[in-house]
């Protein structure tokens, strides 16, 4: 049977529709993205854990994998803190911390692991990584949850309305980094299968 790569999308897109922002602190810099790839690990309720996977061509990737810690926090919908959400989503998920500091654009607090806390987002835990699986072009990382909050409530940001809401400008930015993205995706998985 060939590989219906249709049907695969009807399976796996959507199936995390929270997008979040993720910090962490390494070398006393801090830095973060936006990630949809959020989810939950553990079955033990007294022993919570999160799971992200990160692309290695993203500065956060390298930061977690040396500091093993960070803080994945959900956005709010509500409409008091739906503009605050927006700009943490443009400004972790738009450029890279390998062009600049981006954090201190954002309200922040350091969290008991010493990653910045985003004040304004709806809620979050932090984690310290007990797992690592290397999957060619990103990590996946698991984390014990070490602190967890929720700082606004109500309702927690989709991406389908948020991409409603995001400038024009911004979304061809964000398309445009993605092109590097994927093309050292791509090298990271085929051209070391290739290799072999
Ligand atoms: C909606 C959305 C979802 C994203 N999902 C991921 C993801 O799951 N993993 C990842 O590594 N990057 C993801 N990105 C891309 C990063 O947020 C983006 O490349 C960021 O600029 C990387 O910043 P850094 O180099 O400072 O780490 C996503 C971006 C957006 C806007």
């Amino acid at each position: 049977m060939t590989l219906d790569l249709e049907a695969a999308d009807r399976v796996l897109s959507g199936l995390r529709p929270f997008p979040v922002a993720i910090t962490t602190v390494d070398g006393g810099f801090a830095n973060g993205l936006v990630s949809l790839s959020a989810g939950a690990a553990s079955i033990i309720p007294e022993a919570p854990r999160a799971t992200i996977s990160l692309t290695k061509y993203n500065r956060t990737h390298d930061m977690v994998l040396d500091s093993g810690i960070f803080v994945m926090h959900l956005l709010s919908a509500e409409d008091a803190q739906v503009d605050s959400s927006l700009e943490i989503l443009k400004t972790l998920g738009g450029s890279s911390g390998r062009d600049g500091d981006k954090l201190s654009r954002l309200r922040t607090e350091p969290g008991v692991t010493g990653a910045p806390v985003l004040l304004d987002a709806h809620s979050y835990v932090e984690a310290r990584v007990t797992g690592t699986l290397d999957v060619q072009e990103s990590s996946i990382f698991v984390g014990d949850v070490v602190a967890a909050e929720v700082l606004h409530g109500g309702e927690r940001l989709r991406i389908g309305p948020a991409w409603g809401k995001l400038p024009e400008e911004w979304i061809a930015q964000y398309e445009a980094n993605h092109v590097p993205q994927l093309e050292s995706a791509r090298a990271l998985r085929f051209g070391a299968q290739a290799r072999r």
